[in-house]
């Protein structure tokens, strides 16, 4: 009889991609979970409980053994720097962080930036030597720019659809983002058949997945 093993899911928009493909991958997740309002979730015939979480905390709870592993975009994975391993790209929940801002955009002296990712944020400028504020905010960050909160923001671009309806242009991609298959050191070592198979399985799958 094998532990049971704790999967930390991510809440919102990349979790139905997330079942989508575990489901592609041969596990049988039944589709009310995808509408429960339930936060922890008994999978007894996939030996597996998955855990709501969301997306940035799921970083933290596979950190700490609350969950043995978890999917989570590469976004929060840079921004939370969390001890812990990343064990497989999934392809899914495709988007990139880009630096944003007004069409008439000029360098001034008092440069502020608005994000959901202010590590993200200050390392990159720091990297490119340019001196800003970081404002940290917690969703709608093209509002900073229009109404003169900042006059920059960094943020996660997918179809470009809020940028185009808000008037904003993309000025310099930063990285690609995909979501990823994380573990929990210790349980990657105590679990290891059964994260490793289920790697296995998400593999056969993902290599011809490119564009979900
Ligand atoms: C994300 C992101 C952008 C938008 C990009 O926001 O912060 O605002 O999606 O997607 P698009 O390029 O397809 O338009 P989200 O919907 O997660 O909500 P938030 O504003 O609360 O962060």
């Amino acid at each position: 009889m094998t532990d049971i093993l704790k999967v930390a899911m991510p809440k919102g928009r990349i979790y139905k991609k997330a079942a989508a493909l575990f489901r592609e991958a041969g596990l049988d997740i039944p589709l009310e979970v995808d509408e429960t309002r339930k936060l922890v979730i008994s999978l007894p015939e996939l030996n597996m409980e998955f855990i709501l979480a969301k997306p940035v905390d799921v970083p933290t709870y596979v950190e700490y053994g609350a969950a043995d592993i978890g999917i989570v975009g590469k976004d929060v994975l840079l921004e939370e720097d969390r001890d812990i391993y990343e064990l497989l790209d999934l392809g899914i929940a495709r988007c990139r962080m880009s630096v944003i801002g007004l069409p008439n955009w000029q360098p001034g002296i008092q440069q502020r930036v608005a994000t959901k990712y202010p590590n993200v944020a200050s390392r990159y400028f720091r990297e490119q030597g340019q001196q800003v504020e970081v404002i940290k905010l917690n969703g709608s960050i093209e509002l900073a720019p229009l109404i003169g909160l900042a006059d920059r923001i960094v943020d996660m671009v997918e179809t470009g659809q809020t940028l185009q309806e808000n008037g904003l242009v993309e000025m310099n991609p930063i990285f690609e983002i995909t979501s990823r298959l994380v573990a929990n050191r210790v349980s990657y070592r105590m679990k290891n058949g059964q994260i490793q198979s289920l790697c296995d399985r998400l593999q056969q799958v993902i290599g011809g997945n490119v564009t979900n």
